[in-house]
């Protein structure tokens, strides 16, 4: 038997913008132990390994953040929190159900466009 595959990425984006730029950013002083909220939880229900926390840099959806991404799915959380996160790990990870109310707005986070579609638009 191989090693097991995770069963869970969970990508967590961990871009905090310097000082005087305009731009929100996930990591703010109020929100920059989430990522190790985030691992502690999935450890203390015994499930690391097979859910893997990912740190990244900015996935895009600054204004919303912050933002987490979990594989398979394409499911982005918006507006985390550490209860957000805690509900996340129960109801999702582990009771296989999107939690909706946290995920991210549709016109934020719309369907992919597939790569062989783009390169179609942009005439390669
Ligand atoms: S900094 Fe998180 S999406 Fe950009």
């Amino acid at each position: 038997m191989g090693i097991p595959q995770p069963a869970f990425y969970i990508f967590k984006c961990e871009q905090s913008a310097p000082p005087g730029m305009p731009k929100p950013s996930c990591v703010t002083p109020q929100t920059q132990d989430l990522f190790q909220y985030l691992a502690q939880a999935i450890m203390k229900q015994g499930i690391m390994g097979t859910v893997q926390p990912i740190r990244t840099s900015c996935m895009n959806r600054c204004s919303s953040g912050p933002i987490m991404l979990v594989e398979p799915g394409h499911t982005m959380y918006a507006g985390l929190t550490k209860e957000k996160i805690d509900r996340i790990i129960d109801e999702h990870i582990i009771g296989g159900n999107v939690v909706e109310e946290f995920v991210i707005a549709q016109e934020m986070w719309d369907a992919a466009i597939s790569p062989a579609a783009m390169k179609k638009q942009m005439g390669m």
